[in-house]
């Protein structure tokens, strides 16, 4: 009986009932290592590290068995053309075809092919219907820009025996040096290494060979362990591998670089730590193999949803980088060493640090970048890839997420909470459960039964809709989509060519093969408004689980012996899966309805190089925890210098709910994001700002109102990104490249070049932060204008739990809306304000784009683009940027559009008394006068002066003397 047991029972069980709560709390907050990979359980991972401990081992008594054919080479036209020798044997050479490419954008491009599997001359095993050749067809997803090869490139007379120089890059100050035996190139620029290929001896290109049986119970006595060659088996999947070994690496070094930044996505700092052990370091190499992590860890070089194989090395003076284009499962060790440059000496640079690059499969294909700063990087960069899509104006402002917005009426219900509270938003979003049972296109005609007139109550205060649409499409015979799907062959295969299953959302599901054109076609006309019924114009697009996921496939996704169109193995194009979905999807929403020329706005989870031109990016899954916050600054930022800066993570965290102190602190640095959203997974109670009890729905409500006061400013931001591929928000080093103290730096963050600096509070009860300055400037805070000022230290600037600590550095001008508004449409015609925060020198610059934001006239002039400049007592306002067709018709558009106020931070005290200024617009009858307010320093503080209504045109030029 209950009652007469004996009371050490009842403790026994109550703690063992504690145990196990505890255990299924502890489990259902750690990533489950068992599912993904270690290098150690990667055969071609295992194997290269082996190789390269094997090398490292046998230091100078060894050669890397690959050497450059002299008889082969052959330069012509910026191109270099040859065979390297892989000597396996005194009678077996293997024949790789090498062309290093010297490119009009200065990068340098280096691919390595295998001739017996060019020319299909070997056999697959399993009568597997895979492509015979390494994946050649990357190029037509990721690279975008001009390959025209320099013809300035020339080959060096004077190079010595055994290597070929050839002379590129501006003014021809780059040089490849390319050593013939064994292998190598050094890439330098004015007389200086700062990039080495195959230096340390790790190349390695595994070669086809037939599988030879070894004669029965003589296994293993080769002593060459071949136990990953063939098959490979993890986790109860077995990957049929029917090419056999086929992995590619190489050892890149940089000479002289302490820090190497880049190769997202990783929950990690912004500096990469050394991957070999080690107190600070990993264990494990950085993996990219594009992945659904549940529960992801931080301060980890596990996998996680997106991968761009662009690392950056940095130091004093110097920024090069390195493109390793390969979309196949990639690890990368990183090393770093005493320099062994003595050329390194003297300019700060005294540690080498050496990258090792493996791919399962593909070709070598890499390309270098020689800088020399970080801006050179992401130029470059980004005219290969691609820069940033220019976003349509609403994106760049607050959305507002969860899964799920249950009911149309929800959705209409939180919408008019908004206005309520006046709390700003442009965007609501919906998760899978709007569908009819988790078919994509359809909708739940329970809970949805009138999405127009839920899209219609958003459109009036210009709001939009971003709806769900996963890859997986729930395998149903009565589900069109489904049949469709099958019946016109445009799924995903398995190994043996048939249409592949496997279990998401909606269970069994088949995945839209995007590799194969006719799928593109067929995806864009899904979303036609006649066939996505209960869609409006102002509906965008999130493609989610696409890496992709899949809950029953090896490590959450696709076998790697499933083929894709062409016959190309998943294992090939794994990486690059993600972004061909979201390519269709972009193509589908440019045009919807004929003549209806709209920018896209789609929002992917995986990702690779390319990505930036189509979508933005979130960091997936992350905890409503304080560490998450944290990591979510150096995630963006190294997005950022990555080439994708359309970056942001869920604000508040997606699983768990977030204490008040948390979700108000997130939603203060979730402002700087570039991709600003909040968003929570379905069992966390419901947290729209208003919900949160005060104080914190004011501080909230502020905070995304400061994101919308400075929204002209995060255009001209996206503006620069998508013309020249510099990061939106922006680190320390890349900032200040020659400050050493502040490279490593990734807690804190610029705007763009405004000047803007800030710093997010990212632990709980803190009241003041310390904010690193780097250079001699006065730096104003943001709210009060204390001045904090002193080179290479940090200044302890005040942060309670109202106070989003932002710094503005002199000498800038930063454009601010400052009307506040339900959503940033209804901007649209609002007056400006420009803060002009004088420098030492008294003088200030800023820009600001502005256009439509919404169609693509700005490609054909309609635009406005402005410099800034206050120097002796004048602000002025110039026209920068060409012009074209459409430009005087958006001008007129426009013409009503005034500053209405300038606030001038740090004012000479000679202004004092002075109460108004002058004002000169071009094609004005007369100068007119503006009143002055101005206010004198105090405290710490400093002065400012107001200008009320100058009244001058944003589009116009004109100039204020004060
Ligand atoms: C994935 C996404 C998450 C989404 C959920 C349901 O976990 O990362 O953001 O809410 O799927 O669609």
């Amino acid at each position: 009986m209950a009652g007469t047991r004996p009371p050490s029972t009842r403790w026994t069980l109550l703690l063992s009932l504690v145990i196990l709560l505890g255990c299924l709390i502890g489990h259902g907050v750690a990533v489950k290592h068992e599912n993904f990979k270690k290098c150690s359980q990667s055969g071609f991972c295992n194997r290269n590290r082996a190789f390269a401990d094997d090398v490292s081992a046998k230091g100078s008594s060894w050669s890397s068995p690959y050497e450059l054919e002299l008889s082969s080479i052959h330069f012509k036209d910026g191109q270099l053309q040859g065979t390297i020798l892989k000597t396996i044997s005194a009678e077996e050479k293997v024949r790789l075809p090498l062309t290093v490419s010297f490119l009009e954008s200065g990068a340098a491009r280096v691919v390595v092919d295998e001739e017996k599997r060019l020319k299909g001359e070997i056999e697959l095993r399993h009568n597997s219907r895979a492509r015979k050749e390494r994946y050649n067809d990357i190029e037509k997803w990721v690279i975008v820009g001009d390959l025209e090869l320099s013809k300035a490139a020339t080959l060096s007379p004077e190079a010595a025996d055994g290597y070929t120089k050839i002379m590129y890059g501006p003014e021809n100050q780059f040089q490849a040096i390319i050593r013939h035996a064994p292998f190598g190139i050094e890439f330098q620029r004015d007389g200086e290494t700062h990039v080495q290929l195959n230096n340390k001896g790790f190349l390695n290109l595994e070669h086809w060979r037939p599988k030879v049986d070894a004669p029965e119970g003589t296994e293993g006595a080769q002593g060459d362990d071949q136990s990953t060659w063939w098959e490979e088996t993890f986790g109860g999947n077995t990957d049929s591998k029917p090419r056999g070994p086929e992995s590619v690496a190489m050892d890149i070094t940089f000479p002289g670089y302490n820090h190497v930044f880049g190769i997202p996505e990783h929950a990690d700092s912004l500096s990469l730590r050394e991957t070999r052990g080690g107190s600070g370091n990993h264990d494990e190499p950085y993996r990219m193999y594009n992945s659904d992590v549940f529960e992801y860890e931080l301060n980890s070089p596990m996998t996680l949803y997106g991968s761009i194989p662009l690392m950056q090395a940095h130091r004093k003076g110097s920024t090069v980088g390195v493109f390793w284009l390969n979309a196949a499962e990639t690890w990368v060790d990183i090393v770093k060493s005493g320099s062994s440059n003595p050329l390194a000496l003297g300019i700060g640079g005294k540690t080498d640090t050496q990258s090792h690059w493996m791919s399962e499969s593909g070709q070598i294909d890499l390309f270098v970048f020689l800088g020399p700063t970080p801006q050179d990087i992401t130029k470059t960069y980004g005219e290969l890839t691609g820069y940033t899509q220019l976003p349509q104006h609403f994106a760049i402002a607050y959305h507002q997420c969860r899964w799920n917005y249950v009911t149309d009426e929800d959705v209409k219900d939180v919408d008019r909470n908004f206005d309520k509270y006046q709390i700003p938003y442009d965007v609501i979003w919906l998760d899978i459960e709007y569908t009819d049972d988790r078919k994509y296109f359809t909708w739940d005609p329970m809970t949805f039964p009138n999405p127009i007139g839920m899209e219609e109550q958003l459109d009036e205060s210009e709001r939009k809709l971003v709806v769900i649409i996963d890859p997986h499409i729930k395998n149903q015979d009565k589900f069109t989509i489904s049949q469709e799907l099958k019946s016109k062959d445009l799924a995903t295969k398995n190994k043996d060519g048939e249409i592949y299953d496997g279990w998401c959302w909606p269970g069994s599901s088949n995945w839209v093969d995007c590799f194969n054109p006719e799928a593109i076609k067929w995806w864009i006309s899904l979303f036609k408004y006649d066939k996505f019924k209960g869609t409006l114009s102002n509906v965008f697009i999130w493609n989610d689980m696409n890496e992709p996921s899949v809950f029953n496939g090896p490590e959450t996704t696709m076998p790697k012996d499933n083929l894709h169109h062409g016959n190309w193995e998943h294992r090939d194009i794994h990486n690059v899966h993600g972004i061909t979905l979201v390519n269709a999807t972009y193509d589908a929403l440019l045009e919807r309805k004929k003549g209806e020329v709209r920018r896209p706005f789609i929002l992917t989870r995986s990702y690779y190089a390319g990505a930036q031109r189509i979508s933005a990016m979130w960091t997936g899954d992350n905890q409503a925890t304080w560490e998450h916050l944290a990591i979510s600054i150096p995630m963006v930022l190294n997005n950022g210098i990555s080439g994708y800066p359309f970056a942001g993570a869920d604000v508040g965290g997606f699983f768990h709910n977030p204490s008040k102190d948390l979700l108000t602190r997130w939603y203060q640095a979730g402002i700087w994001y570039p991709f600003f959203r909040a968003h929570a997974h379905i069992d966390t109670r419901r947290r729209e700002p208003y919900l949160i009890a005060e104080p914190y729905r004011s501080i909230i409500t502020q905070s995304i109102r400061l994101r919308y006061q400075l929204l002209p400013a995060w255009y001209t931001a996206f503006h620069e990104a998508s013309v020249n591929g510099t990061p939106i928000v922006r680190p320390q080093y890349f900032v200040h490249p020659a400050d050493e103290a502040g490279f490593a730096i990734d807690d804190q963050l610029y705007l763009a070049d405004t000047g803007l600096l800030t710093k997010p509070v990212v632990s709980e009860g803190v009241v003041t932060t310390d904010i690193y300055l780097a250079d001699d400037e006065k730096y104003y805070d943001y709210f009060d204008y204390t001045v904090y000022q002193g080179a290479g230290k940090r200044h302890t600037v005040p942060a309670p739990i109202e106070k989003v600590p932002i710094l503005m550095q002199g000498g800038h001008i930063i454009p601010r809306k400052d009307r506040p508004r339900r959503s940033s449409g209804l901007m649209k015609w609002d007056p400006y304000t420009l803060v002009i925060v004088l420098d030492k020198q008294g003088e200030a610059e800023g820009t600001l784009y502005v256009d439509d934001g919404e169609t693509f006239d700005y490609e054909r002039g309609a635009y406005i683009h402005r410099r800034f400049n206050f120097r002796e007592s004048t602000l002025s306002s110039e026209d920068i940027g060409s012009k074209g067709p459409k430009t005087a018709a958006y001008l007129k558009t426009m013409a009503d559009v005034r500053v209405e106020k300038l606030v001038i931070i740090d004012p000479p005290q000679e202004w004092q008394g002075k109460t108004a200024v002058t004002v000169i617009e071009e094609g004005a009858k007369a100068a007119s006068t503006a009143a002055m307010e101005y206010h004198g320093q105090s405290h710490g503080k400093a002065g400012y002066a107001v200008v009320k209504n100058p009244n001058t045109g944003i589009g116009n030029t004109w100039r204020i003397e004060f």
